[in-house]
């Protein structure tokens, strides 16, 4: 902005700026505060001997307006005493007339840089201040994951101890039933009491997982071997009350591999994601499990999240070749693009009350992550849904 109240220097100034910057010009102090409240100045130079309002306190209004306003002060000889305050009234400059045409323009140059700083630093501390809020936020749910962990604990620890006593007691039916007739019992109901055993110690297994996983004590040199665990998923899934009516198509891996991860953890998770393929219809589906080897890192390509696809857990995934890529892949309705966001949010669910609890992918979530594993999504609706395991290889 310009403010002379004499037309000529006035014209010779727009002359030097038009072609560099928006000019806008005003011939008084009223005039130009007028312009300043409707609309942007980045940069004003004022002539300091004007009639009416003098320069001087033109500039102290227009910072007083916005701070943010920087002034070149232009004058005569005779007042550079009177500019010299002005810059103790905020102006970043002052120039003589007649100016040379550099100087003013190095003036003003410099002037919008300053603004352009100001406006910079504004940013930076907003951007500062919402960070704060979301680090605040961060702790909070740290906080209420803590508490939530607590409460996870103290369920598993009570539930252990009627399990021991389940498991205690199948013992004891076990020997009562090998000491009748000889030990000639069925051999249905001794394959059946066997995988209730095997069920309970699994139970077992989990809530002693989850009890130290609460205390923090991660037992980082869990591995498992991935045909072990395929199997004991199909093992599992055989009799699942929930596997009725479907499929399941279970393939090993031509050559085994370890992954580092705890073996529990692993079916736990594919058991989790073979369980919803199933609950996705009650109509037939096929739900295959496979896994394959990737000697590379994954491309970012199939890191890119679109409409029908995720990735997480992307802030703790090593993408460190070997990987390994477990698929449980279903024939089911596929999820809503609505949904996707939230499947892995705890307590997310689509299913009626008393049926889901919605923890199951944030249990997978937390387990592939604690592997340092990552997850991806794939759903095209009417087709099916892929979930893949994407698990760093400990031995080939
Ligand atoms: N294979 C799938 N096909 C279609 N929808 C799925 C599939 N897997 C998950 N979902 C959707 O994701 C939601 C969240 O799944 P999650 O396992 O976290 O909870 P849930 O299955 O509803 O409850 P819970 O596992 O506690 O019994 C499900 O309610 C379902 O809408
Ligand atoms: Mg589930």
């Amino acid at each position: 902005m310009i403010v002379d109240d004499e037309e000529g220097p006035r014209q010779s100034l727009r002359i030097v700026f038009k072609e560099l910057y928006d000019v806008v010009m005003a011939d008084s102090g009223p005039a130009a505060l007028a312009l300043a409240r409707s609309r942007r100045v980045d940069a004003a130079v004022l002539d300091i001997r004007m009639s009416g309002m003098s320069g001087t306190e033109l500039l102290a209004q227009l910072k007083q307006l916005d701070p943010r306003i920087e002034v070149v002060m232009l004058t005569a000889y005779e007042t550079v005493e009177t500019a010299r305050q002005a810059i103790r009234f905020g102006a970043c400059d002052y120039l003589t007339k007649p100016f040379e045409i550099s100087g003013i323009r190095d003036a003003v140059e410099n002037a919008i840089q300053r603004r352009q700083l100001a406006d910079a630093m504004v940013e930076g501390t907003r951007r500062l201040q919402e960070l704060q809020e979301a680090l605040r936020d961060q702790q909070l749910k740290g906080e209420l994951a803590r508490s939530q962990n607590e409460i996870y604990a103290s369920v598993m620890h009570d539930i252990g101890s009627p399990l021991t006593a389940v498991s205690v007691l199948l013992e004891m039916v076990n020997a009562d039933l090998a000491a009748t007739r000889g030990g000639g019992q069925s051999p249905s109901v001794r394959d059946q009491l066997q995988r209730v055993g095997q069920q309970v110690s699994r139970c077992l297994e989990i809530s002693r997982r989850y009890l130290n996983y609460a205390r923090d004590r991660g037992t980082g040199t869990d591995s498992v071997r991935i045909n072990q665990a395929l199997a004991d998923t199909r093992e599992l899934l055989r009799s699942h009350p929930h596997a009725r009516r479907h499929r399941l198509e279970v393939g090993l891996m031509p050559a085994d591999l370890a992954i580092h991860m705890n073996g529990t953890d692993l079916v736990q998770s594919l058991m989790n994601l073979a369980i919803n393929a199933f609950q996705a219809s009650p109509d037939p589906l096929v739900v295959s499990v496979s896994a394959n080897y990737h000697p590379q890192p994954l491309p970012a390509a199939l890191m890119t999240d679109t409409p029908r696809t995720r990735f997480l857990v992307r802030e703790v995934f090593l993408n460190q070749p070997p990987l390994v890529a477990i698929h449980v892949q279903d024939t089911g309705p596929g999820i809503s693009e609505r949904h996707l966001d939230k499947i892995f949010d705890s307590y997310f669910t689509t299913k009626p009350t008393g049926e889901g609890t919605g923890l199951g992918l944030a249990i997978v979530r937390r387990l592939v992550g604690n592997a340092k594993g990552a997850i991806r999504v794939e759903t095209v609706s009417g087709v099916g849904t892929t979930f893949s395991l994407y698990l760093p290889v400990r031995e080939v």
